[in-house]
């Protein structure tokens, strides 16, 4: 000890890169993993059959029919991925103002839902809930006067969410961001007798345009015209307000919550997780996807390296899973 006085702890006697070094060493002192258990695959379906048709604004991703559904879900499940998530292309011709496809009990969500079901029992699905694909107008509720309405949509939403369970779903994820709508949510399904229903919040999601990929995919962007969702969605100048949401969902009786976008938002998930300890997911969205997948294509940086490096960072920030479009793929290179 003689010989290091002042300076132990310090350079030279500390040197941070003998542990980075050698493969097995950082491997050794990782202090955060990605696995493919920790993501939901976010799919598109659309109608048909063997259908996948290419997405333009995000490369690698498809629009699938719901017998390709259930093929791609088996071999999901096999790459470990635990669940997925589906968001229908419904045809312009069953939109209406009121959304009343969203309760069709073989509406395109509902068929996919059974398929999946069928195919991978064992696959936990996921389902929306929002208006947004079904409405003329690409609002995610009832429009009354200009302005969508709240504790009407939410019985609307109420109705949508006992469709997609009776379809088989096992997680209602509300997309919408009414108010109180994951305890009215947590009411109806009860008194359906589907108290095991688990309920995922999209609890502090914002009005962002790193949505524009997933509305052209959806066709929700032609609905929605020069619209937008502020009056609903979250002011992206805001932190705590989302700690406000997380807060109320949760005494609603949310099972699970989650951020979105993602990558801008990761002091918002370090801020969530620490102040709650719930499970917590985040979203990285169609902008943030298509972002990094169209550098990649166009050779300015390596897309799926960027793309996993982002799904360790929300990692890092403090989230217990991701939903993401690239879950195939990451789990196929997470598997080596
Ligand atoms: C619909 C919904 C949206 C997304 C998920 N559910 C779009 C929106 O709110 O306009 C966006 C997902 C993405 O961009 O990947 N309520």
């Amino acid at each position: 000890m003689a010989n290091l006085p002042g300076t132990f702890g310090r350079y030279p006697a500390t040197r941070l890169r003998r542990n980075r070094r050698f493969e097995w060493s950082r491997r050794l002192v990782a202090e955060n993993r990605l696995t493919p258990g920790d993501l939901i695959w976010t799919v598109f379906v659309r109608p048909g059959q063997g259908e996948a048709e290419p997405v333009p604004s995000m490369p690698g991703v498809e629009r699938i029919s719901v017998d390709v559904l259930a093929a791609r879900a088996k071999q999901a499940h096999a790459l470990g991925i635990p669940a997925l998530a589906v968001f229908p292309q419904t045809p312009p011709e069953r939109k209406t103002p009121d959304g009343e496809e969203a309760l069709n009990p073989d509406n395109l969500v509902c068929q996919a839902v059974r398929a999946v079901k069928d195919a991978v029992p064992e696959m936990g699905v996921v389902c929306d809930v929002a208006l947004d694909p079904y409405t003329s107008h690409g609002q995610d509720g009832l429009v009354r006067d200009n302005y969508v309405v709240n504790d009407e949509t939410v019985e609307v939403l109420c109705r949508q969410a006992l469709n997609q369970v009776a379809a088989g779903c096992d997680v209602i994820a509300p997309s919408d961001m009414m108010d109180g709508r994951i305890g009215a949510l947590r009411v109806a399904l009860d008194a359906a007798g589907h108290e095991e229903t688990l309920l995922l919040s999209y609890a502090a999601k914002y009005a962002s345009v790193f949505y524009g990929p997933f509305r052209d995919a959806v066709g929700s962007a032609t609905s929605l015209g020069e619209g937008d969702k502020r009056t609903y969605q979250m002011d992206p100048a805001n932190s705590d307000e989302a700690l406000r949401e997380v807060a109320l969902d949760i005494e609603e009786g949310a099972d699970m919550v989650m951020i979105k976008p993602g990558m801008p938002y990761l002091d918002i998930v370090r801020r969530v997780k620490e102040s709650f300890a719930m499970p917590t997911y985040v979203y990285q969205v169609s902008g943030e996807y298509a972002m990094l997948m169209a550098a990649g294509e166009k050779g300015w940086l390596d897309g799926e390296g960027a793309i996993m490096e982002a799904l360790l960072g929300f990692k890092r920030a403090g989230a217990d899973g991701i939903l993401t479009y690239a879950a195939v793929q990451a789990a196929k290179k997470l598997n080596g």
